[in-house]
């Protein structure tokens, strides 16, 4: 499989059989995009779906957020933990208020400088909300490019890391880049999956290094220790 045919491939695969009907995917924006996500590093979709909805209907809007006195965004966090992120979410929405004119910044290395957002997602936040080309690079698709190029070593080492990034990079299609970067997210969490990986259904499995020499199973390579 040419590294041109990845990202049609994973699109076609996500049309057929991608999760559409999250919340954050309705009525798509910047700021309803990088709050969902900054929920989604540490928290599973299912329990972040109410408290999504909760937050948008308290706090609709940037500019809400900017406003609102930060006890009133740690009590709409309240059970979900990680409080940084819910304080890093207040600083980052004053900063887009006072500093960028209430506008999130259009590209992804502008958006990595504000708290709470790191390289991933703001990759996310480029694709999924703006369109524009970005890769990504969570814990799933990490374990998604591990196994495609058969990373022999863990992938959290720097040079693993820095060698997925760049694969990560090489991948992401120029077309359709927030439905290849959704169905990224979703093929790590449904078919890439840490046990028991179910490769036959993968869209890209003709070009899995990992499952052309049966490694599926012991790849991504743990932590050392
Ligand atoms: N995990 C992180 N971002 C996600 C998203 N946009 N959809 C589903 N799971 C995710």
């Amino acid at each position: 499989m040419k590294p041109e045919a990845f990202g049609p491939a994973v699109v076609a695969w996500y049309e057929q059989h991608g999760r559409k009907d999250l919340p954050w995917q309705q009525d798509v924006s910047p700021y309803r995009v990088w709050v969902s996500e900054i929920m989604l590093q540490q928290t599973q979709v299912t329990t972040v779906m109410d408290y999504f909805t909760r937050f948008m209907h308290a706090m609709p809007s940037v500019h809400d957020l900017a406003a609102a006195p930060l006890d009133e965004v740690l009590h709409l966090w309240t059970g979900l933990g990680y409080y940084t992120r819910a304080r890093n979410l207040h600083k980052t929405a004053q900063l887009i208020c006072t500093e960028y004119g209430g506008e999130f910044p259009r590209n992804a290395e502008a958006l990595a400088t504000l708290p709470g957002i790191g390289p991933s997602t703001a990759g996310a936040i480029a694709s999924l909300s703006m369109g524009i080309r970005a890769p990504i690079l969570d814990g799933n698709v990490k374990r998604v490019l591990a196994r495609y190029s058969a990373e022999a070593q863990y992938p959290g080492a720097s040079l693993a890391t820095k060698r997925l990034w760049a694969l990560a990079e090489q991948l992401t299609p120029q077309q359709d880049v927030a439905k290849y970067t959704q169905a990224m997210m979703d093929l790590g969490a449904t078919l890439c999956t840490r046990k028991q990986p179910e490769c036959e259904r993968c869209p890209v499995n003709s070009g899995c290094l990992a499952y052309a020499t049966e490694q599926q199973n012991v790849l991504p390579a743990p932590r050392p220790r």
